[in-house]
């Protein structure tokens, strides 16, 4: 199985998953990249009834009044019952490593703004610890520098990420060499850098239920309450 049928497989998984909290009165949270982009096209074609959705990014926007799908504004939709989204990486107690294709910040806001995040992939984002992704920084362009040194005091080795703006104006720095053994602690000390909009990690608000398809099957983990 290649990995766009994996996409493919676990996008149908999570349809599955969230199925019975649809209906034509609910709004849903819907996230980024290319395994977000399969739940689209899984939502759409099974003609499941929704309310509409709220993006994560301007592209993910695009794909949904693309296929049909009503855009929601998170200030008035209230708490979102699910938000489905993929990763880069996940570790076992579902902390992740957000912000490959650089909409973490407005999918932290999602994520927290829902009672359940249903996060999807294939096994290959399953890591014991996480950092061997770059770790993501959205940072306000002006204090790049600043940040940068602040990353590197904290162990990190931060590299711009060139030619990409953020949705929100901003820039991105990817922080490599770091073996996050405390997710939730540095996504605390990262987040208190000023400058810093916000960092990829999800460990304050770390998944529910993580859906990886792999080798034909779709592996569940469900967050320890
Ligand atoms: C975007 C993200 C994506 O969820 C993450 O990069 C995974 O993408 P893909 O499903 O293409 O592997 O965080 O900011």
């Amino acid at each position: 199985m290649n990995q766009d049928e994996k996409k493919r497989q676990v996008a149908e998984a999570a349809l599955d998953e969230v199925r019975h909290l649809l209906d034509s009165k609910t709004p849903i949270g819907i996230g980024t990249g290319s395994t977000a982009n399969r739940f689209i096209e899984v939502l759409a074609e099974s003609k499941t009834q929704i309310l509409g959705a709220v993006a994560s990014s301007k592209v993910t926007e695009e794909r949904l009044s693309n296929h049909g799908i009503e855009l929601l504004d998170l200030n008035t939709t209230g708490t979102l019952p699910v938000y489905i989204d993929g990763a880069d990486e996940a570790d076992p107690q579902l902390n992740l490593i957000k912000g490959g294709g650089a909409a973490l910040t407005r999918e932290k806001i999602i994520a927290e703004a829902s009672s359940q995040f249903v996060c999807i992939g294939d096994d290959s984002k399953r890591v014991d610890v996480l950092g061997t992704f770059p770790l993501p920084v959205e940072i306000i362009p002006m204090a790049r520098s600043l940040v940068a040194r602040a990353l590197v005091e904290l162990g990190g080795n931060p590299e711009y990420r060139q030619g990409i703006v953020t949705d929100n104006g901003n820039i991105i720095l990817d922080v490599h060499d770091m073996l996050i053994t405390n997710p939730q602690e540095l996504e605390f000390a990262i987040n208190q850098i000023p400058g810093v909009v916000t960092c990829g990690l999800f460990a304050k608000r770390p998944a529910d239920i993580l859906l990886l398809a792999s080798q034909g099957n779709v592996l569940k983990f469900v967050r320890d309450a």
